[in-house]
């Protein structure tokens, strides 16, 4: 008894101690699809294309109207930037125009992070 537990507190300790699970880009697909009712690649979307958007500054899209605060923000759009946004918009860019009050979970904003840079 006393050796079972020895080797279960070594497994609760390496899967503890291994590195951060790996984002599930298949999860954040599935997520994805909440953001996808706005961003759509037709010109009449709600939302501007987010095809590539990893890396990307942010209001650069020519065919699509962004509001003042969001042209103002001047940010990249790396994965720290793209966080603290989908986690709270308004607190990110304050005054944008995108109607969607934030993700709340961290492991839901990495999936989700992690399928938008597969997303080209
Ligand atoms: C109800 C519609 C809607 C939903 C849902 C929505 N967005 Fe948006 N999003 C917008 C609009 C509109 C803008 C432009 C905001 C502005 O110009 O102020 C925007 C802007 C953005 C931008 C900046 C793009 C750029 O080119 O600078 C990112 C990044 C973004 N959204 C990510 C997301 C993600 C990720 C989700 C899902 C978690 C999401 N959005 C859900 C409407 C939406």
């Amino acid at each position: 008894m006393r050796q079972f537990s020895t080797i279960l507190g070594a497994a609760i300790l390496a899967a503890s101690l291994s590195p951060v699970i790996a984002a599930d880009a298949e999860h954040g697909k599935v997520l994805f699809e909440a953001c996808a009712a706005c961003h759509q690649d037709k010109p009449d979307a709600l939302g501007p294309s987010l095809k590539g958007v990893v890396g990307r500054k942010s209001a650069a899209l020519d065919d699509f109207r962004y509001s003042n605060p969001m042209k103002r923000a001047n940010l990249v759009w790396d994965e720290a930037n793209l966080r603290e946004y989908i986690t709270d918009p308004q607190a990110k860019v304050r005054g944008n125009r995108m109607p969607f009050d934030g993700m709340h979970d961290p492991k839901d904003v990495d999936d989700l992070i992690a399928y938008i840079k597969t997303y080209k």
